[in-house]
């Protein structure tokens, strides 16, 4: 890893940030790793070179469609000059399958299927669906399209094109995970805006930090799925930590590496895994 040029200004769960001047930034993708939102102290190997090129990968297929991204270029594999851009405090959530905080509202009724879909988790929905959570709170809640255009985030007609956009980055995406053998399950991305206001696609896109991608030869509706990397910690975590029943309070940073040294060599394995069959190139 080169040292990182510029100002450090802060550090994210995975990512640390520099201010490089001239409204750009410098992300460096660390190795860093959470479960059950706990910030563990182990690093896993390659990841955050995975989770830059992989980033990239998509960034670059974005510009070939269109698609406005903050990516300029990368300074070495594990980071990225990007254009500094003004946050729009929304995450944009992309679902294939009924699971997660989806699967919990239809279950207290606080959600529709799309007609056609199975009311069974990890169903496929008819059509996917679109959804928007706040970023910048403790917690990320649902917010409705009215609530943002209320707070004076974002337009209606730009609420729509955010939602066109994250369509065809869905599209894009099931593309590569259908010839990997992977489902893609739902998808975070996020939006910022330049200084004349144009949207434009931020932070990190296609990496397993930020899809739920799940093993097709092994997918099963009507039970848990096992995402495909970070399920080896999690189990982990679960049978021999017992973070099942107690686990630390979400938020947490552990100061001492907990995990085997296998299991690390393992998940490491595994995000070099995922990279190489979704772009289908040497990692
Ligand atoms: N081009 C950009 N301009 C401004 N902020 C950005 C840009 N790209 C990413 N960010 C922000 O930088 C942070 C990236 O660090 P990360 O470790 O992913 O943080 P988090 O813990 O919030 O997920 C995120 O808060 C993201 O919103
Ligand atoms: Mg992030």
């Amino acid at each position: 890893m080169n040292k990182p040029a510029g100002r450090y200004l802060r550090s994210g769960k995975v990512k640390d940030i520099y201010d490089v001047g001239e409204a750009r930034l410098l992300l460096v993708y660390t190795n860093r790793l959470s479960s059950h939102d706990v910030m563990l102290a182990d690093e896993i190997p390659h990841k955050g070179e995975v989770l830059c090129r992989l980033s990239t990968y998509y960034f670059s297929k974005c510009s070939i469609s269109g698609i406005e991204t903050h990516l300029i270029e990368n300074p070495s594999p594990d980071q990225m000059l990007v254009k500094k851009l003004f946050l729009i405090p929304i995450e944009v959530i992309g679902r294939n399958y009924v699971y997660g905080s989806f699967w919990k509202r239809f279950q207290r009724h606080e959600v529709k299927l799309p007609e056609g879909t199975d009311p069974i988790l990890a169903a496929k929905l008819r059509e996917p669906i679109v959804e928007f959570t706040t970023k910048l709170e403790s917690k990320d809640r649902l917010i409705t399209e009215k609530d943002i255009s209320t707070y004076g985030w974002l337009t209606p007609d730009e609420i729509d094109e955010i939602r066109t956009v994250a369509l065809r980055l869905n599209n894009m995406m099931l593309e590569d995970a259908e010839r990997a053998g992977f489902i893609l399950a739902d998808f975070k991305v996020e939006f910022g805006k330049d200084e004349n206001d144009k949207i434009v696609l931020i932070d990190e896109i296609g990496t397993p930090d930020g899809c739920r991608f799940w093993e097709k030869s092994k997918y099963q509706p009507g039970r848990a799925q096992d995402s495909f990397d970070k399920q080896i910690v999690r189990d982990y975590l679960e049978k021999e930590k017992g973070w099942n029943k107690n686990p630390p309070k979400p938020g947490t940073k552990l100061k001492e590496p907990i995990l085997p040294d296998q299991l690390v060599q393992k998940t490491s394995q595994r995000y070099i895994e995922a990279y190489e069959r979704l772009t289908g190139e040497k990692f």
